[in-house]
């Protein structure tokens, strides 16, 4: 595993085109290489106008009929409700380029639980992955953002003693329901383990504002306390980049 690099941008607008391009260039190296390009997204603000860049300035310029997405994580809501990681996408991003459907890989949380829409999950992530056995991989690209607690996808301090990253990987747990802390609603979550995420050629993580910036610089800095940092335990074959605006690397 290759260390963790970042890159400081003026303000987030210039992160998320920065991004976008990196982006691009890793899906048509993906695609030259092995006919297709498979990213997970993440949820939460941050990555909206990346999206947008995406499926307008650069709409062009992504294999989009190469290009398969999942999700880093969602919260067990109704596809459509404005609390949905895949619904935020599905406005920003999905209806305005040529992907095929068949593509999406959605966490389905309309039907039983939390916990039955992991399972489902983990099943067709394992199942499509089965595709390319030879590759020791889930994703091309895992794009993740950071909670000011410092958690990524719905990786939050309260749920992740030390021990679970491990039994995780043993048992191949790729893709957990969790209950996420009552101050961060809706609390029923489905998230990708490290076990998945971890399996990732690149990560791209993109921080913006100050409010990031105290666990941006304990994550980067490897201070005292940054184990307590779900972020901080993200690995990729290829590396761990950061794509952080000026107010959030201030704490550097
Ligand atoms: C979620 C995200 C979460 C997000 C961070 C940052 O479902 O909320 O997956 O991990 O990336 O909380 O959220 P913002 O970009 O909204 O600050």
């Amino acid at each position: 595993m290759t260390d963790a690099s970042f890159h400081v941008f003026s303000d987030l607008e210039a992160a998320s085109d920065a991004l976008a391009r990196t982006l691009i260039e890793r899906a048509q190296a993906a695609v030259a290489a092995r006919g297709r390009f498979v990213m997970s997204l993440a949820g939460g603000s941050t990555p909206n106008r990346l999206y947008q860049l995406l499926a307008n300035v650069y709409r062009d310029s992504m294999p989009w009929e190469y290009t398969h997405i999942f999700w880093g994580d969602e919260r067990f809501v109704p596809w459509n409700s404005p609390e949905s990681n895949y619904y935020r996408v599905h406005e920003t991003l999905l209806q305005k380029v040529p992907i095929p459907s068949s593509q999406v890989y959605r966490i389905i949380t309309e039907s039983g639980s939390a916990r039955t829409a992991a399972q489902l999950y983990q099943a067709e992530l394992m199942s499509f992955c089965r595709i390319n056995p030879e590759l020791d991989q889930t994703f091309d690209v895992a794009l993740l953002g950071l909670g000011e607690d410092g958690h990524t996808a719905s990786l939050f301090p309260e749920n992740l003693p030390q021990e679970f990253i491990e039994e995780d990987e043993a048992r191949q747990n790729w893709v957990k329901a969790i209950v996420g802390p009552d101050w961060r609603p809706p609390v029923q979550r489905i998230t990708l383990t490290y076990a998945a995420l971890n399996r990732s050629d690149y990560a791209f993580f993109l921080v913006s504002g100050a409010s990031k910036a105290k666990p941006l610089a304990k994550i980067l800095n490897k201070e005292v306390g940054h184990s307590a940092y779900p972020a901080a335990f993200i690995k990729a074959h290829s590396g761990v980049h950061w794509f952080v605006d000026e107010a959030a690397h201030t704490g550097m």
